[in-house]
């Protein structure tokens, strides 16, 4: 066997093994597992156009490969000069066409699954989508239910039914990203314009995912799940939320308290980016507080500028209740 095969064979075989390891899931360049109708269409659009690359990919270089050494100098005379080629139509040909039919090929399947993924299936008989408004702020997400509930970062939703999101910002913020990547694409949070977008959990779990905007210092904390609950369970918890958030009973002070202001102080409020809360004469001073969590102060944004009097209640109550002795 000549030497320049067995190296060929050789570079083919050390590809092969990589292979399976570059598409097994998660580690790869493939995406998770869609457990939303378009997110299926997403991986399937992704499929098709990987399926192409990766055939141009392993064409180009083979024959990269196998001209380096086929037409390499040898023996030849450097001076020497090689053959002259002037043109040859069947290969420009060849080579004109086949992208144009790739492209029209390409083009097409994603055309065709452009609708599953951008449009909001029709609600099955008697099943009203449940909208909700997620809001982008530097550095948390915000969730808003018809109902008037609030939840942060964390989004309860029922599986098996669809969720219309309408994703903006406040006005005073900058530019977020809302991607859970099991449930589809993402889409941009911006200040003052509605996007909107939706998903439909196969089945109850847990999804995660993270603002794919650069947005500030804490951009990479700005974590975001959606977990998706059978739909009494959902309902039980939307009902109890509703009537504990009136009440001022609920754990939105904390669920703020982890979202906001944690990121940049700390879980126990010891200090990190920003500084210490953890015995601060602030935290026992709400009206103090509240100024500075609508105004910002030095580096810290206004993170709190429009939340409603209930959620800045909850917040100061469990601060104050928390961290005013200095524990
Ligand atoms: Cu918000 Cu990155």
């Amino acid at each position: 066997m000549p030497a320049r095969l067995i190296l060929l064979l050789g570079v083919a075989l050390a590809a092969l093994s990589l292979a399976p390891a570059a598409l097994a899931d998660g580690i790869g360049v493939y995406p998770p597992d869609p457990q939303s109708p378009n997110a299926e269409g997403i991986n399937e659009s992704y499929t098709v156009v990987l399926i192409f690359t990766g055939l141009i990919f392993v064409l180009v270089e083979g024959l990269l490969l196998f001209f380096i050494l086929r037409f390499r100098r040898g023996r030849r005379h450097r001076d020497e000069e090689g053959p002259q080629i002037h043109g040859s139509t069947r290969l420009e040909l060849i080579w004109t066409v086949f992208p144009v039919v790739i492209l029209v090929v390409i083009g097409t399947v994603i055309f065709a699954k452009l609708g599953k993924v951008d449009h909001t299936p029709n609600a099955l008989a008697g099943e009203q989508p449940l909208e909700v408004t997620v809001k982008g702020y530097r550095f948390y997400w915000q969730y808003e239910y018809e109902d008037g509930v609030i939840a942060v970062d964390r989004l309860r939703a029922p599986a098996g039914r669809t969720v219309s999101l309408t994703v903006t910002a406040p006005d005073f913020d900058v530019i977020h990203s809302w991607w859970i990547p099991q449930l589809g694409g993402k889409i941009d949070a911006i200040p003052g314009k509605v996007n909107r977008t939706w998903f439909r959990a196969t089945r109850p779990g847990t999804y995660v995912g993270q603002c794919a905007e650069l947005c500030g210092i804490q951009h990479a904390a700005m974590l975001a799940t959606v977990e998706a609950l059978p739909q009494e369970e959902f309902d039980a918890w939307l009902a109890e939320q509703r009537r504990a958030q009136q009440a001022g009973t609920s754990d939105l002070g904390e669920e703020t308290w982890a979202g906001a202001c944690a990121k940049c102080h700390g879980l126990e409020g010891e200090g990190l980016i920003g500084p210490r809360l953890a015995g601060s004469a602030l935290v026992r001073d709400a009206a103090a507080l509240e100024t500075v969590v609508r105004n910002g102060r030095n580096a810290m944004p206004g993170v709190g500028r429009d939340w409603s009097d209930t959620q800045m209640r909850a917040l100061t109550d469990y601060l104050e209740e928390r961290f005013a002795s200095g524990s």
